[in-house]
């Protein structure tokens, strides 16, 4: 399992000033056009959610890539896979919520249709700040659905994410950089 994690890390590249000057993007994407990656980084998702979270009984992806992780687990494991997107996106009712940026602010959507008690497990890409993934589980506790945790490719640890994701929600990243 360590040598894997080096491995998906030696992979992934990063990109200065993107997508803005002073910033430094890790890119997932950079990883996953190989093959022989992509079954890598699928096979220690799953590993870690058996372990983690074997009452897991539904993926919550964040719009976009966070997609990328949830239907490849909920598929493998044959458990659902539910979308948190940003506002607009997503047809019939749903619940919202709004949180700040470092200029701005945006809004996370959830359809209602989700059942209250639901077992769910929230992927991502990368955590940051940590404003999407405390977004989803707010959305997940106002749908009356349990987040058993959160689950992250890339941790940026200088951001100290974490930080304001609600206490008692579990979050676990693959791999961290600084
Ligand atoms: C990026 C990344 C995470 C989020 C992390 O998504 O994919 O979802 O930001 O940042 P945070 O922890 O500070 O919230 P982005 O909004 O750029 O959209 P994308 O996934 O569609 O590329
Ligand atoms: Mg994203």
């Amino acid at each position: 399992y360590e040598n894997k994690l080096i491995e998906l890390k030696s992979k992934i590249k990063s990109f200065t000033d993107f997508p803005r000057k002073g910033i430094l993007f890790w890119d997932i994407f950079s990883a996953i056009s190989d093959g022989n990656t992509c079954r890598l980084l699928q096979n220690l998702l799953v590993q870690t959610v058996r372990v983690k979270y074997p009452e897991v009984e539904a993926v919550v992806g964040l719009e976009s890539r966070g997609f990328l992780f949830s239907f490849s687990l909920a598929a493998e494991m044959g458990i659902g896979c539910i979308p948190v997107r940003k506002k607009g996106k997503l047809p019939g009712e749903v619940l919202s919520y709004k949180y700040d940026l470092e200029y701005g602010s945006d809004i996370l959507e959830i359809q209602k249709s989700v059942r209250p008690g639901l077992k769910c497990l929230i992927v991502d890409d990368l955590i940051a700040t940590g404003g999407s993934i405390n977004a989803a589980v707010h959305l997940l506790h106002d749908s009356g659905a349990k987040v058993l945790g959160c689950l992250t490719v890339i941790e940026l640890k200088s951001l100290d994410g974490r930080k304001n994701i609600p206490h008692g929600v579990p979050v676990h990243s693959l791999i961290e950089y600084e």
